[in-house]
């Protein structure tokens, strides 16, 4: 798995220190190229991140103008123009009722304020006892402690657990392993009525919330629930008061060839978490947009009108890069743009169900997970040990083809996947070449690793 560094590093703590990391130069378009010349397709845009592509001009020209005029005002004094248009622009693209919006510098932040945002509108209404949040097991919320508490990926979170609050999980919507061992229809969508089992079982008066990747993220890999789910999950969340907390960090702002994953299922969120793709990677910045029942409630208590909050809260150089990204997003019409290329990827990705390591390909729009198996007819699993998804990721690294990879699928540890999330401005001959890489890098780890294992 050694990929060359050309930099000493001898000061970094990296994210993995078993492995060597070639030092980036510059980007373009869908492109990186590392210090040594070595060209790399973006194909899941870093983690889900690059929606405009690379070397965007208009967002640098924008960071920069903001840059010539403030830097940083901090929130506690003042508010930012980038700041407040922004926010425009975010509701602009949320479903309806959708009406505040909170800004921070990523996904885990904004889960965090998701979080205290729940506790508080129930506080508000003297519901003290409501503080529970339901999340689900093979998720992700982020890595600071609170969010990894309602995080359901076990490996993530292992190291952690002395630290983490004991919040309930229920079992995710995932119809290729149904963890309830059931077949879509005749299952009657047993997954969101553990929802309302759990909710029954705990009590409705001291849940807050619950909270899903309306599609999963990296957890598991571009994972689609069944039709019916989130209506059942809307019902039910309503009957009993508990707020519709959505993370859409990695399918926000048109990834899945909508505005958010969510309105492929016409259903509203109380609460919905963004990061990642609304400013492209172009600074740290993420947010979370609030139904305008919670804000009424937070404006009219007479024992509230303040909120914690962070330093970097509404930066306006993050929040200029963000408007600029939504801005580019909508006049590119690239939520559209993802749609229709999304249509034509999953044409010419019909192909890698034919390899004898694919298990299930699936997602939506520009975001596809592939779940790798030893064996297809019986969904097993490589060993971990074999670290299936982390060394095809890294032969298709050495090909020029950046991937992300999980692993945990199928029984928290084993169960390998890997995701492609390429920038939505890529064209489809690129999407050809990404496929092709991908294709000959599955084909290549299979002849050199999986095919004698699964003899
Ligand atoms: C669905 C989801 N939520 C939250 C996060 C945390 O975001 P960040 O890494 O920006 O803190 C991630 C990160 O991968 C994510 O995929």
């Amino acid at each position: 798995m050694e990929t060359k560094n050309t930099g000493s590093a001898q000061h970094i703590f990296p994210r993995d220190w078993r492995k060597r990391y070639p030092v980036v130069e510059r980007g373009e378009g869908v492109y990186l190229w590392d210090k040594d010349g070595q060209r790399y397709m973006d194909g899941a845009g870093g983690a889900a991140v690059v929606t405009v592509g690379h070397g965007n001009r208009g967002v640098i020209q924008a960071i920069s103008s903001q840059a010539e005029k403030v830097c940083f005002p901090y929130i506690g004094n003042f508010l930012s123009q980038a700041q407040i248009e922004l926010a425009d622009r975010v509701i602009s693209f949320s479903p309806p009722g959708m009406s505040r919006v909170y800004f921070v510098s990523g996904g885990s932040e904004a889960t965090e304020v998701a979080i205290k945002i729940a506790r508080q509108y129930y506080l508000l209404q003297g519901k003290e006892r409501k503080v529970n949040i339901i999340s689900r097991w093979l998720s992700y919320h982020g890595a600071t402690l609170g969010a990894l508490s309602l995080s359901g990926h076990i490996q993530r979170r292992k190291d952690y657990l002395p630290y983490l609050t004991d919040s309930p999980h229920i079992p995710p919507p995932y119809c290729y392993r149904c963890p309830f061992e059931l077949s879509y229809p005749a299952c009657h969508i047993r997954c969101a009525e553990e929802l309302e089992r759990t909710i029954k079982e705990i009590g409705a008066d001291h849940i807050a919330a619950f909270i899903a990747e309306p599609i999963i993220g990296n957890a598991a890999g571009a994972v689609v629930p069944p039709a019916e789910y989130y209506p059942i999950v809307r019902e039910t969340c309503d009957k009993y008061d508990i707020l519709l907390i959505l993370d859409e960090v990695i399918t926000g702002f048109g990834r899945t060839g909508k505005n958010f994953a969510i309105d492929h299922w016409g259903v509203y969120p109380d609460v919905l978490i963004f990061g990642k793709g609304v400013s492209s990677g172009y600074a740290p910045l993420g947010g979370v947009a609030i139904h305008e029942k919670i804000f009424d409630v937070f404006f009219q208590s007479p024992s509230s009108g303040f909120f914690s909050g962070y330093t970097y809260s509404g930066n306006p150089l993050a929040c200029s890069a963000g408007l600029a990204v939504l801005n580019y997003i909508d006049t590119h019409h690239l939520v559209e743009e993802c749609a229709r290329k999304g249509d034509y990827l999953w044409e010419q990705a019909s192909r890698l169900k034919d390899l004898p390591l694919v298990g299930d390909v699936r997602g939506k729009g520009l975001f596809m997970g592939i779940e790798l198996v030893s064996d297809r007819e019986q969904k097993t699993p490589f060993p971990r040990e074999m670290m299936a998804a982390e060394t095809v990721k890294a032969t298709a690294m050495e090909k020029g083809l950046l991937l992300m990879s999980g692993s945990g699928t199928a029984d928290g540890v084993a169960g390998d996947h890997l995701v492609i999330a390429p920038p939505f401005t890529i064209t489809t001959e690129e999407l050809d070449l990404l496929l092709n890489l991908l294709e000959s890098s599955l084909k290549e780890w299979w002849e050199r690793y999986g095919k004698s294992y699964s003899k």
